[in-house]
């Protein structure tokens, strides 16, 4: 018999109670106990957690955000918060414990896992789709539903009033989201912060365009994204948005002023992560979890589970938060064929 722990950490996303849900089904099915350590890595430093059955994860997993609650936490943690997760951990008898979140969750785990021997299992949640080592994290795929409704709406209103309308969404460092719900909404241009922006060029094409007679154009731009020649800014880590310094608004400014066209911005923000998980990541979450608690069987820890040409494995965690996921630079170019 084996207690696992089960903490979410880092920015919500839909997707985590897919997780919990199976985690707990899969370990009851082993003959296994799970608790719930609520709002992530605070929760084992606040030794604040709860034993986590059938009755309370039945229900959620249509449900957005996590039921154990969240909280930031960046590596590295100060030596009293490593030292007393280590303490509350063996206090609370467990086994194991499975880390879902991002990147500075993972890195907290690889942390505790080479520093302290922790044995911790990672599973990747990201609307970003930033992490390594895996092709997909769960909640990608909402956001990029999510954003791609949207995308549809501001389709409509911009046709008709014959404006242009840039929509800023969600992605950190990196365009996943841009580029998918982009191409899947039919965006104009796509702008990333993989290649920085060209405003002579947007401008350019979106003039030919209108010379075309299409008397309106949707640009999705990335909030990461960055204007050519422009200096970096700031970069953030989870947490409060230092680096959203408006990159739409800024664009969709410089836009009207050089093409003279009316221009709108809409800034999707939150949206993007909130609400019911589609049933992609329904699945996803649902593959992780059950993966999760198998690596727990076979000791196998360190490890983040992952996916790799649609199947359920795992890396190491050092592998996955070693550096950003960029686009998939081919689906960039496919992308590049539609634009303007
Ligand atoms: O990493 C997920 C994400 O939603 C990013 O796309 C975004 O930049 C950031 O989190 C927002 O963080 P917060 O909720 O702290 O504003």
């Amino acid at each position: 018999m084996k207690k696992i722990g089960i903490l979410t950490g880092g920015v919500d996303c839909p997707g985590l109670n897919s997780v919990i849900r199976a985690v707990v089904r899969k370990s009851l099915h082993e003959g296994y106990v799970v608790t719930g350590i609520k709002n992530g890595w605070n929760g084992l430093v606040e030794n604040d957690m709860r034993v986590l059955d059938l009755r309370i994860t039945s229900g959620i997993l249509d449900r957005g955000g996590t039921i154990l609650g969240t909280s930031l936490c960046h590596s590295p943690l100060e030596t009293e918060k490593m030292a007393a997760i280590m303490e509350n951990f063996k206090r609370g008898g467990m086994d194991a414990l499975i880390a879902v979140g991002g990147e500075n969750t993972l890195k907290v785990a690889l942390d505790l896992y080479e520093q302290n021997g922790l044995p911790v299992v990672g599973v990747p949640k990201s609307i970003d789709n930033a992490l390594s080592g895996t092709d997909y994290a769960f909640g990608f795929d909402t956001a990029v539903d999510v954003a791609t409704a949207c995308i549809d709406r501001l389709h409509t209103t911009a046709e008709s009033h014959h404006r242009i309308i840039v929509i800023e969404v969600m992605g950190r460092h990196t365009g996943w989201i841009a580029l998918e719900a982009g191409i899947a909404g039919g965006a104009n241009i796509i702008l990333v912060p993989e290649y920085p922006i060209d405003l002579q060029e947007v401008c350019e094409s979106i003039s030919s365009r209108h010379k075309r007679g299409k008397t309106f154009s949707i640009i999705v731009v990335s909030e990461g994204a960055k204007i050519k020649g422009q200096a970096a800014r700031e970069n953030d880590d989870e947490g409060p948005r230092k680096h959203a310094d408006n990159i739409g608004k800024i664009i969709a400014n410089l836009i009207e002023e050089k093409t003279g066209y009316e221009t709108r911005v809409s800034v999707l923000g939150h949206i993007q992560r909130g609400g019911s998980p589609s049933a992609y990541d329904r699945i996803l979450g649902t593959r992780f979890g059950v993966k999760a608690v198998d690596l727990i069987k076979e000791s196998q820890f360190g490890k983040m589970v992952n996916l790799h040409n649609n199947k359920i494995n795992c890396v190491d965690i050092s592998e996955a938060v070693k550096k950003h996921k960029s686009i998939n630079k081919d689906l960039f170019s496919i992308a590049q064929l539609f634009s303007a």
